[in-house]
């Protein structure tokens, strides 16, 4: 990383200031010295102008609509990988070889099961118990089972930590779905890849034969791949911020699931679904545009609008593709669809989200893609997680590893009471 200096004056004072050029990209200027030379912080809720970390993960050029995992573009990465390699690419910085490629393979294959005891852990909840809630839990619950990878400082550790986490959280996806509706658990078979498995301990009963669709099984992967990384997003960065204390993986990335669950973030393409179905038919699109204009309401586009994608994301038109590839497959008509199609073009074509740079963002076509091959709604971003998993292990991993990482430690522009005298309470009125 190379540098050059800036300079800026506050209170009449001039301080230099590093700048730090990236290898694509924006640079940034350090401030790191600016509260020591000025005894001022920076103001900036919401990191709109901030770089909380340096990475060399994954790069995003939201004007340009352009998203990289370690330098390739995701449009090639999910015509020609699959989702294990990305993994391996994401976690290890390079595509694998034959042999890398079939020893990482075997790895996360021989972790799929979970503790035994596991199973009565999940007997624990209601059975209407969102699945993300549960998600939480169980990963969160992953640091009572295996101790033995909870050491942060041994790398051997780390990396049994991470086999662990993307071996398993599958299963314990699996394993929450199948809870809720009342079915028994399906243990992961091995001779199937990843995402077949997955499908498989999702959709199969012991009484009947599975067959697993590779159709489904390739698009399922294919949205994998998509949701793998997305650089500091909430999600992740709660996951460095937990991490920056020295906390366990296992409890990093449940942090990382429970910020994932909001609807401005992962639990936006059920919050799609939820849309769609309340616009109900192309003829209703214009009332649900004017709410979504209209500044006294609530109302937002759900999987509209992104905070660095100021073009077209790059992974909606994949999705877009791989949806008309499931429904084809699976023969389904979906009125759902139609809506969503017409109320593209519509908003497209309108002033209000044209100026404002709205576009789809991968989560308008994912609801229904998902739906198509019969996920619940309260699925889908539980199988966001499944695929965020390496992402957020890889990002822990880098910032493990950086030997200038520092605890999390925000400031702040404090706006409440100065120092006052407390007050009995039969003083006060
Ligand atoms: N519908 C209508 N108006 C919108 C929408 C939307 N979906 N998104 C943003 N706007 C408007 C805002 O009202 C705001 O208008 P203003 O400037 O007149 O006040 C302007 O566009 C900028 O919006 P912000 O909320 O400031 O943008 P921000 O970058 O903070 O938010 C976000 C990004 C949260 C994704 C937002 O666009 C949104 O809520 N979208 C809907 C939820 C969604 O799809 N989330 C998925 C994100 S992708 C992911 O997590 C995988």
């Amino acid at each position: 990383m190379t540098e050059s200096k800036g300079s800026i004056t506050v209170g009449g004072k001039t301080v230099d200031l590093p700048i730090k050029k990236g290898a694509v990209g924006p640079d940034v200027i350090d401030i790191r010295s600016l509260y020591s030379s000025t005894g001022m912080f920076t103001y900036d809720p919401g990191f709109t102008s901030t770089a909380s970390c340096e990475s060399k993960i994954t790069y995003i050029d939201g004007d340009a609509g352009i998203l990289l995992y370690r330098g390739y573009p995701i449009q090639q990465i999910a015509e020609h990988g699959d989702f294990l390699e990305t993994c391996y690419l994401l976690l290890y910085g390079e595509l694998p070889t034959g042999n890398q490629k079939a020893d990482f393979d075997y790895r996360i294959t021989r972790h799929t099961m979970i503790h035994e005891q596991m199973a009565r852990f999940f007997q624990a909840f209601r059975r209407d118990a969102h699945p993300m809630a549960v998600m939480v839990a169980a990963v969160g619950a992953l640091s009572a089972f295996y101790h033995d990878s909870t050491n942060i400082a041994d790398p051997t550790q780390r990396l049994v930590a991470s086999t662990r986490m993307i071996a398993k959280i599958p299963t314990l996806a699996a394993m929450a779905y199948k809870y809720s509706i009342g079915q028994p658990f399906i243990y992961p078979k091995n001779d199937l890849d990843y995402t077949s498995n997955f499908l498989r301990m999702c959709f199969a009963v012991p009484c009947e034969d599975y067959k697993v669709n590779p159709v489904l099984s390739r698009a399922l992967d294919r949205i994998f791949i998509l949701h793998a990384d997305h650089e500091q997003n909430a999600s992740t960065s709660t996951v460095r911020l937990s991490g920056s204390s020295g906390a366990n993986p296992f409890a990093c990335i449940a942090a990382g699931i429970a910020s994932l669950w909001g609807p401005a973030h992962g639990g936006a393409n059920e919050a799609v679904l939820k849309m769609l179905e309340e616009i109900g038919t192309p003829e209703r699109i214009p009332h649900f545009i004017a709410r979504a204009k209209d500044k006294d309401d609530p109302f937002r586009l759900m999987g509209f609008g992104h905070r660095v994608y100021k073009n077209y994301d790059p992974r909606a038109k994949i999705m877009q593709m791989t949806t008309r590839e499931v429904l084809n497959e699976l023969g389904v008509k979906d009125r759902l669809l139609d809506v969503a199609l017409e109320l593209e073009r519509i908003a497209l074509h309108d002033e209000y989200f044209i100026e404002k740079k709205l576009y789809p963002n991968i989560d308008f076509y994912s609801g229904i893609t998902l739906k198509a091959m019969n996920f619940p709604t309260t699925m889908f971003t539980v199988l966001f997680a499944v695929a965020r998993t390496v992402g957020w292990i890889a990002q822990w991993k880098e910032m493990i590893e950086d030997p200038g990482s520092k605890i999390g430690r925000p400031r702040q522009l404090y706006t409440g009471e100065p120092q006052r005298e407390y007050v009995p309470m039969s003083k006060r009125v």
